[in-house]
């Protein structure tokens, strides 16, 4: 007979494999319909990624969805039992939006529901490394707790709209905005600098920790972060564990610790838990929660690398690519060869152990989030119209210039009819006028922009303003600023976890070139 096994897809290997384990646990099968009330998301919507749902009626007329999370459902269907403990797991597709459509994505994962201890939190955890350890060896769990950056945060004043902003920045790992934005709300100093330095801090958790002491960061949520990660090193390899505070620091779903797994080679986490009491009180039960999903769909971006510790760089082609490249040389990355007149597109200097490419400029993005480059530089034009997944970490100050609104010298809004608006950032325009109220047409255009309104294509124009000469020489007058933009430097999520001391060392090199 056919040996079924090797029949088997990696995905649907790792399915059995993950099944195993979570029963070994005690942890029993969860199935559930692809099918789920619309009502349950609508009444949740903020504990989904997204409010985007593919809804219809059903033959009865009630409103149905496609499930976009399985979390919900499990807990809405667990009965409160106190002094209990309910343990599931399940392998679902879930349906969620991206890039523009919907994307069906498989998850295995499990919940853990109940009255939970120290003891069902460690278990939860050590789940979590044999999962990743089932993907791959070369793997790494990082750990936070939502709680430390959220006071660090208040301790900043930054309250209401101010500090979601924030904590999507740390997300980011953008400090040079949040610093902009603690300037803005006229922070404590000492306290924003805190908050800043807390949002950068990850690393091994003697390294982390040591640091929190140094901070006088005292709290029952570092302790317990502590205990987990001293307890957890006791069990596994301990250079497997990172405590990074900046990951999940939105304290809207999770209340308390928090995790994020990445393998080698597949460029975001391939892993995402945490603790979520909060979604059990809004759903009138009590207890707590802890669990995490594994995205297998993840396992088909794997990108299969040489074993070197070569730092993959996309630059942009052009004068900004050049100028950058001269930054990272004076920052002791230098690779002259890449200035040449060659065709060739990929430069390597062994012995700096940096590897550069030139890609279109609005492509680095897109090399970067898929870990094709570990980190890149593009503007930030590129980040605010693509919001691509990636880490952005330092504002280069090079490459400046501004996205603003432009129309012909007499041009007056009239608000009784849709504006209609040619740009080629239609996201950065739909955002902008969004905000405003403005109800827009979008006309897309892909260059020559300041052409549309000459021609009566569109009342304005969205679009990069350098010297404005442009604007002056076909008469048209810039009426709106939209954003500042300049040149960042940005990282693939997983890379920066595990190329991490390099990245630092050009990050540092750059900065203070920056600083000057
Ligand atoms: C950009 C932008 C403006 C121009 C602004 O065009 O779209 O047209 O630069 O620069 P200025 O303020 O210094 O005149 P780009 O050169 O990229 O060409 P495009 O028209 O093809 O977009």
């Amino acid at each position: 007979m056919k040996d079924i096994i090797s029949t088997l897809s990696r995905e649907e290997r790792l399915i059995y494999e993950l099944r195993s384990i979570f029963e070994d646990a005690g942890y029993s099968k969860y199935r559930m319909s692809k099918f789920e009330e619309y009502d349950l998301y609508s009444k949740y919507k903020d504990f989904l990624v997204s409010e985007n749902i593919i809804s219809f009626t059903d033959t009865n007329g009630k409103l149905r969805a496609l499930k976009p999370d399985v979390t919900l459902s499990i807990v809405r269907n667990t009965r409160d039992l106190p002094g209990k403990i309910n343990k599931f797991y399940y392998d679902e597709s879930v349906y969620r939006p991206e890039g523009g459509s919907f994307k069906e994505i498989m998850q295995t994962g499990l919940e853990c529901i109940g009255d939970l201890g120290d003891d069902d939190m460690l278990e939860v955890l050590g789940l979590a490394v044999q999962s990743l350890r089932t993907i791959s060896e070369d793997c790494l769990l990082c750990i936070s707790h939502p709680g430390v950056i959220s006071a660090a945060a208040d301790a900043a004043g930054l309250y209401g709209q101010q500090k979601i902003r924030a904590l999507s920045l740390i997300a980011e790992k953008n400090t040079h905005e949040l610093k902009a934005l603690c300037d803005a709300v006229y922070s404590d100093p000492g306290a924003a600098e805190k908050l800043i330095e807390l949002a950068a801090l990850s690393g091994a958790p003697d390294e982390v920790f040591d640091k929190l002491a140094e901070m006088k960061i005292v709290s029952a949520e570092v302790e317990q972060l502590r205990s987990l990660c001293k307890r957890l090193a006791e069990l596994y390899p301990a250079d497997i564990l990172r405590v990074d505070l900046s990951i999940d620091c939105d304290t809207r779903y999770y209340s308390g610790i928090v995790f994020k797994g990445y393998t080698s080679g597949i460029p975001s986490a391939v892993l995402t838990g945490g603790r979520y009491d909060a979604l059990l009180r809004r759903m009138g039960k009590s207890g707590g929660a802890i669990g995490f999903a594994v995205y297998m769909s993840m396992l088909d971006r794997f990108i299969e690398k040489p074993e070197t510790e070569i730092l993959n760089i996309a630059l942009p082609k052009g004068r900004l690519g050049e100028k950058v490249l001269k930054m990272f040389e004076a920052a002791g990355f230098e690779c002259p060869e890449a200035l040449g007149d060659s065709r060739r597109l990929v430069f390597t200097n062994e012995k700096k152990g940096v590897s550069f490419f030139w890609v279109k400029p609005a492509d680095v993005a897109v090399y970067v989030e898929r870990g094709a480059a570990d980190i890149g530089v593009c503007g930030k034009d590129i980040i605010m119209e693509h919001d691509p997944q990636v880490y952005e970490l330092l504002d280069l100050k090079t490459g400046k210039c501004r996205m603003a609104v432009a129309g012909k010298a007499d041009f007056a809004d009239d608000r009784s009819r849709t504006l209609i608006v040619a740009t080629k950032f239609d996201k950065i325009a739909a955002d902008y006028y969004a905000s405003a109220g403005r109800d827009i047409d979008i006309v897309h255009l892909n260059g020559s922009i300041e052409l549309a309104p000459i021609l009566g294509l569109s009342d304005v124009i969205v679009d990069i303003v350098e010297t404005g000469t442009t604007l002056r020489e076909n008469d048209l007058r810039e009426t709106e600023l939209i954003a500042q933009i300049s040149a960042r430097l940005i990282s693939n999520k997983a890379a920066y976890e595990f190329k991490k001391d390099k990245i630092n060392a050009v990050l540092e090199g750059l900065r203070k070139q920056v600083e000057q």
